[in-house]
This record gives structure tokens, sequence and C-alpha cells, in this order.
């Protein structure tokens, strides 16, 4: 079986511009580097917005960073009239690798459904993308549903009716628990984490249930060591934190002290 490497994603969400994001990824890569981060051991990658891709990339490039870039989203379409569109060919073009897809404020504030989710997966795959498919109830259906029904289900229909599967990371992000302080337990995680990887297992097999599977939702350098004890969650997608260079790098840095 194959170790999954940890995986720790920031997403800015529509923080800072190109100017700021060239700021805060040499202090977030200096800090790493001082602290002999290894980035083979431990992945680390921020979403800046869009804006911001192409000094992200030229900074990355020149000063030979190991930090991994990645986009917020992308069209479901290749080209052309799509106002305001951003096709996954100009974010490969751009040395992105990964992309968040169906984040909760985009199911929520775009009316993106599952089938739009779906079909961004399938774009991302189109130009070698990795999609970070992001999943998580709101906290009504944890009310009704309870944990897991919700991110089992968004995984599945994101993953279904594909010819073949690429690579992919989920993203398990309870609505509930992202920007609010409330932070769900490393047990909840851990149990939500274990039922879309049973799910995986189940419709598509054994390798593809060791893909990998963050937490995302109220992330702070005090309080990731839980969730990732267990070595059930493989990382987490973080918002707020992920803006200050201190409060991330300690974050990644964090695992150091954890035995995965
Ligand atoms: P916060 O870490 O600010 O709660 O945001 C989580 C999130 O939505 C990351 O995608």
């Amino acid at each position: 079986m194959t170790k999954r490497t940890p995986f720790i994603a920031g997403n800015w969400k529509m923080n800072l511009d190109h100017l700021q994001a060239i700021a805060l990824i040499q202090k977030l890569s200096w800090t790493l580097s001082d602290a002999d981060h290894d980035f083979s051991k431990v992945e680390v990658c921020v979403f800046p917005p869009f804006t911001d891709l192409r000094s992200a990339q030229t900074l990355i490039e020149a000063e030979k960073f190991e930090l991994k870039l990645g986009a917020q989203d992308l069209s479901k379409h290749d080209s052309g009239a799509f106002t305001g569109e951003v096709s996954g060919a100009f974010l490969s073009k751009l040395g992105v690798g990964y992309v968040l897809i169906g984040h909760s404020e985009r199911r929520q504030y775009h009316a993106e459904t599952d089938e739009v989710v779906r079909d961004k997966v399938a774009a991302a795959w189109r130009h070698n993308l990795v999609p970070v498919i992001c999943v998580g109830e709101t906290l009504e259906e944890l009310e009704t549903e309870g944990q897991s029904a919700v991110p089992v289900r968004q995984t599945l229909a994101a993953l279904a009716g594909h010819e073949t599967l690429g690579e992919f990371v989920i993203a398990y992000e309870p609505v509930w628990a992202i920007g609010t302080g409330k932070v769900a337990t490393p047990a909840e995680a851990e149990a939500v984490t274990k039922a879309i990887r049973a799910s995986l297992k189940e419709s598509f097999g054994d390798e593809v249930a060791q893909s990998r599977i963050l937490y995302g939702g109220s992330v702070k350098a005090n309080n990731v060591a839980g969730f990732l004890a267990s070595g059930e969650v493989d990382g987490v997608l973080v918002g707020g934190a992920s803006l200050d260079a201190e409060e991330f790098a300690g974050i990644a840095r964090l695992q150091k002290h954890i035995v995965l």
C-alpha cells in the first residue's frame, strides 16, 4: 500500500492582491526553509485568487520554492464564449497543479450543484490538474442526516459517470465549521473520513480508497495536531489561518512532531 503524503493546503479565498501574494509566498517559503521543512514528506500548497497566479508562478519558479500552486475554481468548459470563466488549460500553463472544486461557498453562493462539480472534476483531469473536491454538510443537514451522509453522497456524485478516474483529493469541510471558530472534533473528522474512504473502497476499489482526504474548518496551528494524530486524516484545508505566514507555516511544520 502506498503511503499517503500529508497535504497542507491554504485557501486564501478572495483575499490578497498580487503584490500581497508575493510578500506572503516569500515569507512562507523562507519560514519553512529556515525550519528545514521537508516538502517531500509534507506537501504544502497555496490557493490564491486567479489574478495572483502569474506573479506567484514567476516567484516560485525564479526562487525554486518547493511550494505548490493551486487555483480556487475552474470552468467546466475548455474555451469559448463563457465570459468571466477561467479554463483549466490556462491554469495548467501557469504551473498550477491543484484546483479546488465545489467549495461550500461556491455551492452556496454560485449555485454549484453536484452535476457542475462532476463536470469541473472532468475538466480538471482533461488539463492535468488534481481536483481537490470539497464536501461537507450544513448545520441543518447535520441535524437531519447526521455527519457522514452528505459528504459521502457529494463525494460519490463528484466521481460518478467518469470513464476513468484521475488523481483527486477530498476535502471534508463541515459548513458549520468554516470561518466560525467552531471546529469538528478530531474524532468526528476521523469518523467522516473513514466513511468517505469506505464508500470509495466500495464503489471504486482499494487503490482509489487510498486517495488523500483532508479536514477543513477553523484549523489553526494549535489544533491541527489532533486531526492528524490518528493517521486517518491526510492533511488540512485552511482558510483564515493561511493568510498569516507564521501561522500557516506552524500548521505545516507541526507535522514534524507527529508520527505519521
Ligand atoms: P477557515 O479555516 O477560515 O474556517 O476556512 C476553511 C475553508 O473554507 C477552507 O477552504
